[in-house]
């Protein structure tokens, strides 16, 4: 099958290259000639692990390419859309431009029968707003819209592409749905099941995902509260849940509000989508709620730790971005936990594997430092923000005898409180 991916980011790149590793003959194409340049220097515009590698294979094997033009659409199968969808300044709904922008230069140049494919995030009836924009810009083409929502996690995004729980194909067209049956031919060997619906059912299906696991965890924040209040163990509680089949133990770990570029902007979008069609879900708005509360608590946790006068303090924050193995900055709670410090009056310093570069312009105060051990260094507290496995194993006596003070929050329970303690930590940890 011959494929382009419109939108070179963290879904389009991925799936254009596991795509292309399933053999098919992949273009991918994006606006920013910067992404471009580099990608095809084999240099990658985002970090996830094993990338590199998977692109540099399918490059050499001739599969995969990379262009900023739009007329690489011309010989497509399909063309997916995989452009961004972010919060809409000022209202919160999806910001759909760039979708109905890609949907115009697509209807321009395909070929006279063609299968669109979103990959986006896109709220339930976008598809029929692009079949529109197609029907009214190429009225002499023959072009089907399907909805095809990605479920990949950064970090881990290859391996959930390449065997995911499932592949959802929301298609009003058999034609339509037999391309993508070609196109995930290899999954489907591999008994990933394809789950065909609806066009709108399956842009729902998107949204409730990601709802409903950010309601598992914001559920589980409160009830870490709850455990710090009544002194009981939230790790604990998540095991003796989650152990249920009918629960799940993923997706239970208390920590400082889920972040991120899709979960923020998907619940915020639903609940919106929810409220115009009357139909308000009051559930994920107190989600949306009780989160965004949360990400500047976990400040507050922090000063309370030092004793509640952050004024002229040194905290030294590890981990930036909102998830380990990612480079993603977009809406991770280290922002509003940066923010409540500061406002404090504390100065911050601060290490990330891969974060540092684009935290440094949203966080130009804080202090970027070479490593867990340099940004330690005189600080009057430590917390650790994100669960890099590289903060799992720190020498921290060195890292205490280096500090100014004692204390450290953990803001994602990778340590035992008793050995902490033992060590000589003043420690603090998440519903424990
Ligand atoms: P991103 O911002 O990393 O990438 C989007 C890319 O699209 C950018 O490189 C941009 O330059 C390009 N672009 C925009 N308009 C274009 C056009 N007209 N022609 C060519 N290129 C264009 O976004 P992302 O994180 O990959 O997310 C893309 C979509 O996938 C969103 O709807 C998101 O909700 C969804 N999604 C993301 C993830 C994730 O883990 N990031 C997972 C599942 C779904
Ligand atoms: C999430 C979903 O997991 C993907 O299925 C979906 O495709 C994607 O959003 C999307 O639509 O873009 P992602 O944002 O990459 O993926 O990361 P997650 O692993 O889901 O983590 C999201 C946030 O929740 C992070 O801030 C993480 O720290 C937090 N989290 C996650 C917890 O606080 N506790 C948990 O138990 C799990």
């Amino acid at each position: 099958m011959k494929i382009a991916m419109i939108g070179t980011g963290y879904v389009g790149l991925v799936s254009g290259a596991c795509f292309s590793d399933f053999g098919h003959d992949v273009i991918c194409v994006d606006k920013d000639a910067s992404k471009i340049s580099a990608l095809e220097d084999n240099i990658m515009p985002i970090y996830e692990p094993g990338l590199d590698a998977l692109v540099a294979r399918n490059v050499d094997a001739g599969r995969l390419s990379f262009t900023t033009s739009i007329e690489a659409v011309k010989n497509a199968d399909a063309i997916f859309i995989a452009v961004g969808t972010p919060s809409r300044r000022g209202d919160g709904h999806a910001d759909l431009s760039y979708v109905y922008a890609a949907a115009a230069e697509i209807a321009d140049h395909c070929a006279s029968h063609a299968v669109i494919v979103t990959k986006s995030t896109v709220p339930v009836g976008t598809g029929d707003e692009v079949e529109h924009i197609m029907r009214e810009q190429a009225p002499e083409k023959n072009i089907s819209v399907v909805s095809n929502p990605e479920f990949l996690r950064e970090g881990a995004a290859i391996d959930d592409f390449k065997r995911p729980d499932r592949i959802v194909i929301g298609s009003e067209d058999e034609d339509a749905s037999q391309v993508m049956r070609e196109i995930y031919r290899p999954l489907f060997l591999n008994e990933s099941p394809l789950l065909f619906t609806g066009r709108r059912t399956a842009e729902l299906i998107k949204y409730a995902a990601n709802a409903f696991l950010a309601t598992k965890i914001t559920f589980i924040n409160e009830m870490a509260d709850l455990c710090e209040k009544v002194g009981a163990n939230v790790q604990d509680v998540s095991r003796g849940m989650g152990s249920d089949n009918r629960i799940g133990s993923k997706f239970l770990n208390a920590g400082p509000g889920y972040g991120g570029s899709c979960f923020p902007k998907d619940t915020l979008a639903l609940m919106k989508t929810a409220q115009d069609y009357d139909s308000p879900m009051r559930i994920v708005e107190s989600v949306v709620q009780v989160n965004d509360s949360r990400k500047r608590a976990m400040g507050r946790k922090i000063i309370e730790a030092i004793g509640g006068d952050a004024r002229g303090k040194k905290i030294a924050l590890l981990g930036l971005t909102f998830k380990p193995n990612t480079d993603d900055m977009r809406d991770a709670p280290s922002i509003a936990i940066v923010g409540a410090l500061e406002d404090a009056g504390a100065h911050i310093c601060a290490y990330d594997p891969e974060g540092m570069q684009v935290a440094a312009d949203m966080m130009p105060q804080v202090e970027m430092k070479q490593d867990a051990y340099e940004a330690a260094q005189g600080a009057d507290a430590l917390a650790i923000v994100t669960e890099w496995d590289i903060f799992r194993a720190l020498d921290l006596e060195r890292i205490l005898s280096s500090m100014n003070g004692n204390i450290l929050v953990d803001l994602r329970n990778i340590y035992n409180a008793s050995d902490m303690t033992d060590i000589g930590f003043s420690y603090t940890s998440v519903g424990r």
